[in-house]
């Protein structure tokens, strides 16, 4: 199939972005993947092209999108670190904007409550339980 898009994806030595990688592979698009540590990919395929660098820099993001269409951010917040979330979807719209890239996929946890949410009860139930669980 030829590709017509390019997507680039944050996370991908991470359990969403293998999967994702690898699903857009299936589907004939071509896979970027920001990775920093690249002997962490246990998901490997020639055609992913992997630039090592970290999602808060906004220089790897550049590099990253570069040539991009499509953006999907898997990052997960590391265990003990300060959270991370805002800063680097932050750098990753303001490249985008910079590039022209229109579409944005973000995956996130249930916890994660965003203007124009359409979650049912059940969702807004297990959203607050998720929430109240990870609190510091
Ligand atoms: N897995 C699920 O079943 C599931 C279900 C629902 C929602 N989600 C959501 O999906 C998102 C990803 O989950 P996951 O399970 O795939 O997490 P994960 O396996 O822990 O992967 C997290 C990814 O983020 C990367 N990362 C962390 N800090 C980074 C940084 N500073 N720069 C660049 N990359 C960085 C990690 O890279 P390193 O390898 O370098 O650490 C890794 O690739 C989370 O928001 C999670 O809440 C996951």
């Amino acid at each position: 199939m030829k590709t017509t898009h390019q997507i680039a994806i944050i996370g991908g030595t991470g359990r969403a972005g293998r999967y994702l990688a690898q699903k857009a592979l299936e589907s004939g698009y071509g896979v970027r993947m920001l990775v920093r540590n690249p002997e962490k990919l246990i998901y490997h395929d020639d055609r992913i092209q992997t630039i090592t660098g970290d999602a808060r820099d906004v220089s790897s993001i550049r590099t990253l999108l570069d040539g991009c269409n499509v953006v999907i951010n898997t990052f997960g917040q590391p265990v003990k670190a300060l959270p991370l979330y805002s800063e680097i979807t932050s750098n990753v719209l303001a490249v985008m904007s910079e590039y022209g890239i229109r579409r944005y996929i973000g995956v996130t946890g249930g916890s994660l409550n965003v203007d124009g949410d359409r979650k049912s009860l059940v969702n807004r139930v297990a959203s607050k339980f998720f929430e109240i669980c990870s609190a510091k």
